[in-house]
């Protein structure tokens, strides 16, 4: 815990007496931190023109005004001035309260009085250190869920570790023009990803062109693609453009891709590689810029190992792929998956109902969702217009009373239990943290240390 990510803890300890800072030096490096030290507040300005620090332990007085502190004060500024963030811990002399106060006031995160006591110091200068480093990581987290919420963005749940490496992606892949191919069970958000890629582009601006290769017949299914002229075949009475055109500069959503008929599958690979393609009865070439996006629930190896699908086409499709873990693999979302219909459909039905009971919580955690999400959505819908009161009980949510909770917490290490006890906590709350750890008997912050410590 006391290491940044790769490196050690570096500490900025300065005081104009060198015995101090040798103290200081040798009680730090107990702990794995090293110091480096300045002796005067123009050697710590120019010490954080070079280096970051992970705190800085400051000496308020230096030999050219020994009592007043005011030159320690004034250092302060001038570290606040260019870095709002890195904890400063100031030191006084014993006694001089107010001397701290005013250091506070101007930004040290906390103090010691002189002479110290080395555990108090210690811990003073670990919590500051431990804070700052929460700090920068949720502001990391933040900036990241920024990206993720693009205008136009649908609302998409996904805190669990399964889900991680799959957002990640998706914020990386998601500006660029690389063609994705989605793969994941029935309701799994293959169509919620295409549309998350699409507005994190900057094709955004357009509308997202959708066609479903699974529902059309075949000769349909060409003029769909690439629209046709008048008199094509006997239905063509006028002249109709297809989705690849729809699609110039924006995106084009392929869904259910494994669909696409063996003979149209040679016109949709050349309609990728060059971008060019005909209107059904027209030999007129039209170009397109137009970006891919695919998605299958089939294994699509398997079909291209059967002969239903050309390999060169799904190495076209498939520059990038995306595979969503179905839900039973990622049952840390179901909380607030469950709670996000809750209120969608609270709202829809002008139903006032803010959670789950317990037991209904416990239900959802237990079931195992072959529809995935859909079928989690549809449940909550249903259990919405059935309940009465103002949370979701188990009787409404028709799923089968899985065994008693407390043998299942039999089988459970303490910190599965302690994570479970958790999110029910914050189903039960909307998540509010404040309200969640209350009902646990946490402060927030020890509910926080939790919740990163389990990813929720
Ligand atoms: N991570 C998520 N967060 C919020 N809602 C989601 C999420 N994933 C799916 N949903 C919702 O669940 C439903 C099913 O998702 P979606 O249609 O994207 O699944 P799919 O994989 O395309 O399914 P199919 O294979 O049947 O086409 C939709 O209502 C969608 O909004
Ligand atoms: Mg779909």
């Amino acid at each position: 815990m006391f290491h940044t990510q790769n490196n050690r803890i570096r500490v900025l300890v300065a005081d104009d007496q060198a015995d101090v800072r040798e103290a200081l030096r040798l009680l730090l490096k107990t702990e794995g931190i090293d110091t480096e030290s300045a002796a005067s507040p123009a050697a710590v300005l120019a010490a954080l023109e070079t280096r970051e620090f992970d705190a800085l332990l400051i000496d308020l007085n230096y030999a050219r005004d020994t009592t007043s502190g005011q030159e320690g004060l004034d250092l302060l500024s001038s570290i606040r001035a260019k870095d709002s963030t890195v904890p400063i811990i100031v030191m006084t002399a014993w006694g001089s309260l107010e001397l701290a106060v005013e250091a506070m006031r101007r930004g040290a995160k906390d103090f010691i009085q002189k002479p110290w006591e080395n555990a108090r110091l210690l811990a003073i200068l670990k919590t500051q250190i431990e804070l700052s480093q929460a700090l920068k990581r949720s502001q990391r987290l933040e900036a990241e869920n920024r990206l993720l919420r693009a205008e136009g963005r649908p609302a998409m749940i996904a805190e669990s570790p399964a889900m991680r490496p799959v957002m990640d992606l998706i914020s990386r892949v998601g500006p660029s023009d690389a063609n994705v191919l989605i793969m994941g069970e029935h309701g799994t958000g293959k169509d919620v990803v295409a549309r998350t890629l699409h507005a994190l582009s900057p094709r955004s601006g357009r509308p997202l062109v959708t066609v479903n290769a699974g529902g059309l017949p075949e000769g349909v299914f060409e003029s769909e693609l690439f629209g046709h002229v008048k008199g094509a075949f006997t239905d063509a009475k006028v002249d109709r453009v297809g989705r690849f055109e729809l699609a110039d500069s924006s995106t084009l959503f392929l869904d259910e891709i494994a669909n696409v008929p063996m003979n149209l599958q040679a016109k949709l690979l050349r309609a990728l590689e060059t971008g060019e393609f005909e209107r059904v009865g027209s030999s007129a070439t039209r170009r397109v810029d137009v970006r891919i996006l695919s998605a299958t629930n089939a294994d699509i190896s398997a079909e291209v190992h059967a002969g239903h699908f050309r390999e060169d086409l799904l190495f076209r499709l498939n520059t990038i792929e995306i595979q969503l873990p179905p839900l039973r693999e990622r049952k840390e979302d179901i909380p607030l998956l469950a709670l996000h219909f809750l209120r969608q459909s609270a709202q829809r039905y002008r139903k006032n109902l803010t959670g789950f009971e317990p037991v209904a919580l416990q239900l959802l955690l237990d079931h195992p969702w072959p529809g995935n999400v859909r079928e989690l959505d549809h449940s909550i819908e249903r259990a919405v217009l059935l309940a009465e009161g103002d949370s979701v009980r188990a009787s409404d949510l028709g799923l089968r009373q899985a065994r008693e909770t407390s043998l299942r917490l039999d089988d459970m290490g303490l910190e599965e239990v302690e994570k479970v006890l958790i999110q029910k906590a914050l189903a039960r709350y909307g998540g509010n943290v404040s309200h969640a750890s209350k009902a646990l008997g946490l402060s927030r912050s020890a509910l926080y240390r939790r919740l990163q410590k389990y990813s929720l």
